[in-house]
C-alpha cells in the first residue's frame, strides 16, 4: 500500500445482509465479506425488521473484525469509509451508518453515504467499466425501477412499478405454490429444468416504461386456489412447476420488453441488471437474448454480487469520491431515500 493508494472501507446493513468490504484504487477487491440472515427469517416468511437490526447489532463486530484482519492489511491505510445510508429498513441502516462513522471519526478519514440502489447498479462495474449513456434495471424484493444515468452518479427513474416490485409478488406466489421463503429463489430453482409445460398469462397495460405486477399476482393466486390439492393440502409437483416457470416466464418478459424500448428510444450504450431478482435463471439468459440484434452490451452481475454486499457501495463510493460527494460526520440515514436527489 502507498501513500497514493485509494483504500476504501464499505458497509452495508440496510436489509438482512451485514457486509463489510475493502476496495482499493477502484477495481482491486481485497475482501468482500457477507454475513445473511436469510435462515433467521424463514419462520416469519419474510424480513422481520426488528430482528434485522438485532442480528446487525450482533453481526457488525464479527463482520468487521474479518474483514480488517486480512493478512498484511494497516488498518492506518483505510484512506474513506462508505455506508450504505438508505434507503432501507430504519434500524438496520443505522447499525452500520453507527459503525462508519465511528470508524471513520476514529481514523480521521472522509465519509461517504451511499444510496443502496446506486451500489446495486455499479456492482456491475466488477464485470466492465461503464460508458454513457446506460441504462440499469433494479429489479428486487422492494423495487423495479428502470434507471437513465447520462454521466456518472446521475440517476433519472424513467419507468417505476406502479404496484407491487417484482421480487415481492414472486415471493407472494411462491408462498401461495407452498415454496419456502425466499420464494423467489425458491420458484426459480424448481423451475429450472427442461420441458415444464407453461400457461399464458395476461399482459397488464401500462403506460410508457412504467410495470405492474400486482394485477398479474393477484391473478396467479386465484388460479392456485382453485387447484386440486392432495389430503396434506399440498399441489401436485407438476402444477408447481408449471406455475413457477409460467410466473417466471411473464414477469420477467414484462420487465426486459419495457427495457429493450426504452435502451432503443434512449439511444443508450450499454444496460445493466441488478438486485436480488437479477439472479433470476430466465432473467439472465433472455436479458441477452433480446438485445442481440442491438449495438448495446448488457452486463449481467456476477451472481455474488445480486444480493446484498458492501463491494458494491465501495465501487458507487469510488465515483463519488472523484465527484467530491462526501458525508457529514453527523450524517443520518434515510430510509425512504430517493436516487434521484443522488
Ligand atoms: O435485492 P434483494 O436481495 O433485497 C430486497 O430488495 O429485499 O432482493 C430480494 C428479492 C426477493 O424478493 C427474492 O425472492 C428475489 O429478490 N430473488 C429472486 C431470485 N433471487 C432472489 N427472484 C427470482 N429469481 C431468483 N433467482
Amino acid at each position: 500500500m502507498t501513500n497514493k493508494d485509494e483504500v476504501i472501507l464499505a458497509i452495508e446493513s440496510s436489509c438482512d445482509e451485514t457486509a463489510v468490504a475493502i476496495l482499493k484504487n477502484g477495481t482491486e477487491l481485497l475482501v468482500n465479506s457477507v454475513n445473511t440472515q436469510i435462515e433467521d427469517h424463514k419462520r416469519f416468511g419474510g424480513v422481520y425488521p426488528e430482528l434485522a437490526s438485532r442480528l446487525h447489532l450482533q453481526n457488525i463486530s464479527k463482520v468487521l473484525s474479518y474483514a480488517l484482519s486480512l493478512k498484511g492489511f494497516d488498518v492506518s491505510s483505510i484512506t474513506h469509509v462508505a455506508v450504505t445510508g438508505g434507503p432501507g429498513l430504519p434500524g438496520a441502516l443505522q447499525i452500520g451508518a453507527m459503525a462508519a462513522k465511528t470508524i471513520a471519526s476514529y481514523l480521521e478519514v472522509p465519509l461517504l453515504s451511499v444510496h443502496h440502489l446506486a451500489g446495486h447498479i455499479y456492482a456491475n462495474e466488477y464485470v466492465t467499466s461503464f460508458h454513457y449513456p446506460l441504462l440499469a434495471l433494479i429489479a428486487s424484493g422492494g423495487n423495479s425501477e428502470i434507471v437513465y444515468l447520462p454521466s456518472p452518479m446521475k440517476f433519472e427513474i424513467i419507468g417505476e412499478t406502479e404496484d407491487d416490485a417484482i421480487g415481492e409478488a414472486f415471493d407472494k406466489v411462491a408462498r401461495c405454490l407452498g415454496l419456502p421463503y425466499p420464494g423467489g429463489v425458491n420458484l426459480d430453482k424448481i423451475s429450472r429444468e427442461e420441458g415444464i409445460e407453461t400457461f399464458p398469462l395476461p399482459k397488464p397495460k401500462v403506460e410508457g416504461y412504467n410495470l405492474s405486477y400486482s394485477g398479474l399476482k393477484s391473478h396467479l393466486i386465484r388460479m392456485i386456489e382453485k387447484e386440486e390439492r392432495d389430503a396434506e393440502g399440498n399441489l401436485p409437483l407438476n402444477v408447481v412447476k408449471s406455475y413457477a416457470r409460467s410466473t417466471e416466464v411473464a414477469f420477467v418478459n414484462q420487465l426486459l420488453e419495457k427495457l429493450h424500448q426504452a435502451a432503443i428510444d434512449y439511444n443508450v450504450k450499454q444496460v445493466v441488471v441488478g438486485g436480488g431478482v437479477s439472479a433470476n435463471s430466465y432473467l439472465r439468459s433472455h436479458v441477452q437474448e433480446i438485445f442481440a440484434n442491438d449495438d448495446i452490451e448488457v452486463i449481467i452481475p456476477p451472481l455474488w454480487c445480486t444480493t446484498d454486499n458492501a463491494a458494491m457501495i465501495a465501487k458507487a463510493a469510488h465515483h463519488m469520491i472523484e465527484l467530491g460527494q462526501f458525508a457529514p460526520k453527523s450524517m443520518t440515514t434515510q430510509p425512504n431515500r430517493n436516487l434521484e436527489e443522488e
